[in-house]
C-alpha cells in the first residue's frame, strides 16, 4: 500500500463512520484509487453459479448501494462487484446514527435500512458501464413499506435483466423488520417460485443471467438443509453465505457493542464459516457457495475457500485496511495454492 493510501485510510478512520463512506465513494468515483489487474494468474480463475470470475475476491453487497463506483472498484483487483441492495423505491433507511466503527475490535455494526436511490437511478448506473469489462451484480431487496414484498424481488429481476451479470435475492439483512421471515420454508417457497417463474419469462428459452441468494448467519437447526434444498428445486446458481450477524459475540471490546443492527467483520470470522461449512456439506456440490464474513487476509480467504467456498466477498476489512488489500488477498491466495500443490482455486474448494 502506498503512503497517500496509508495516509488515507488512517484519515478517513477519525471521521464519523458514515461521512468517511460517502468521502471513500466520491474519492472512487473521482478516479482517486489503487489500480491492480483482476486476472493476476490464470490459477485465480474460477466457475462460480455459472459466472466465470478472473479471481475469487469479491465486493460485498453494501458497499456500492447505488452502483456508481463499480468501475474503479473493479480496477482496484475484485474479480467481482456486488451493487446493491437496491430496491423498487428511493428509500432514505433508519435515522443516523446508523453505522458504527467497533475500532479495537475490527468489526462494524449497522441499521442503515436499505438506505439507496431506488431502481431508476440503479440501472442508470448500470447502463453507463454497459460494454465495460468485468463482473457486476445486482443486490435485490425489498421496500421497507412495500405491500407485496415478493414483487420487489420480481420488479427488481424485470428492471435490470440484460443489465446486470448476476443478481443476488437479499432476504438476511436484519435491519429491515420481518425481511428475514422470507427465509422460512412457506414464504422461500413462494419467493423462490416466483422468482423462478420470472426468470424464465424474462431469459425466454435463452440462457439465463446467475441468481444467487444471500442469507443470514443466524439460521437454526435443520434450516440450512431445508435452505439448500429449496434453493436447488427452484434453481438458485450460489448460496452466499453469509450476512451480518445479530449476535454479540462476548469478546467485543467496543463500546458501540451495545448498538443495534448487524455485526461484521472480524468477530464475524469463525460464526460466517461454521455455517459456511455446514452448507457446503449439505450442499454435496450440488450447489456453489461463496463465502462472506470478517475476511482480512489471504489467510481468511483461503480459510473460507477449504471450508467450501468458490469464492469470497469482503466489506468491514475494507474500512480498516483500504482497496490495497485485494490484491495482497489475490497475491497471497497463489501462494497459498501453490504451497499445497494446487493448480486451481476450484482444486482448494472444501478441501478441509
Ligand atoms: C455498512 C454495511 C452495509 C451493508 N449493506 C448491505 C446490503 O445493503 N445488502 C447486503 O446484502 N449486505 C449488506 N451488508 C453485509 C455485507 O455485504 C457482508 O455480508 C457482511 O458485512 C459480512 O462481511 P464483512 O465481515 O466482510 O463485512 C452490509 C454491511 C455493512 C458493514
Amino acid at each position: 500500500m502506498s503512503l497517500m493510501h496509508e495516509l488515507g485510510t488512517v484519515l478517513l478512520r477519525k471521521l464519523p463512520a458514515e461521512n468517511a463512506h460517502k468521502l471513500t465513494i466520491k474519492a472512487l468515483g473521482g478516479g482517486l484509487g489503487p489500480k491492480f489487474r483482476a486476472s493476476i494468474s490464470s490459477n485465480l480463475a474460477i466457475n462460480v453459479g455459472g459466472l466465470n470470475l478472473p479471481n475469487p475476491v469479491g465486493l460485498a453487497a453494501g458497499f456500492d448501494k447505488d452502483c456508481e463506483v463499480s468501475t474503479p472498484m473493479l480496477a482496484a483487483g475484485f474479480g467481482f462487484v456486488e451493487c446493491g441492495t437496491v430496491t423498487p423505491l428511493p428509500q432514505h433507511g433508519n435515522s443516523k446514527p446508523r453505522l458504527f466503527r467497533l475500532v479495537e475490535d475490527k468489526a462494524v455494526i449497522n441499521r442503515m435500512g436499505f438506505n439507496n436511490a431506488g431502481l431508476n437511478k440503479f440501472k442508470n448506473n448500470l447502463e453507463k458501464r454497459k460494454l465495460k469489462n468485468g463482473l457486476v451484480g445486482a443486490n435485490l431487496g425489498a421496500n421497507k413499506n412495500s405491500k407485496n414484498r415478493v414483487e420487489d424481488y420480481a420488479i427488481g429481476l424485470k428492471s435490470l435483466w440484460g443489465l446486470s451479470d448476476y443478481f443476488t435475492i437479499n432476504i438476511s439483512s436484519p435491519n429491515t423488520p420481518g425481511l428475514r421471515d422470507l427465509q422460512n420454508e412457506n414464504a422461500m417457497e413462494e419467493l423462490l417460485g416466483r422468482v423462478s417463474e420470472v426468470r424464465a419469462q424474462l431469459a425466454g428459452g435463452k440462457p439465463s443471467y446467475p441468481i444467487f441468494l444471500k442469507v443470514a448467519p443466524d439460521l437454526g437447526l435443520g434450516e440450512i438443509e431445508r435452505i439448500v434444498e429449496q434453493s436447488r428445486s427452484y434453481g438458485i446458481n450460489a448460496i452466499i453465505v453469509s450476512n451480518t450477524t445479530l449476535a454479540r459475540p462476548s469478546s467485543l471490546k467496543s463500546k458501540y457493542k451495545i448498538e443495534k443492527g448487524g455485526l461484521s467483520g472480524q468477530p464475524l470470522f469463525d460464526l460466517s464459516t461454521e455455517i459456511l461449512r455446514q452448507f457446503y456439506a449439505a450442499a454435496k456440490g450440488k450447489i456453489d457457495l461463496i463465502g462472506v464474513g470478517g475476511v482480512s487476509n489471504g489467510l481468511q480467504a483461503y480459510e473460507k475457500i477449504r471450508a467450501g467456498a468458490s469464492a469470497v466477498q469482503i466489506y468491514s476489512a475494507l474500512v480498516y485496511e483500504g482497496p490495497g488489500l485485494v490484491n495482497a488477498i489475490n497475491t497471497d491466495l497463489l501462494l497459498r495454492l501453490k504451497a499445497d500443490g494446487f493448480k486451481s482455486i476450484a482444486e482448494a474448494v472444501g478441501k478441509d
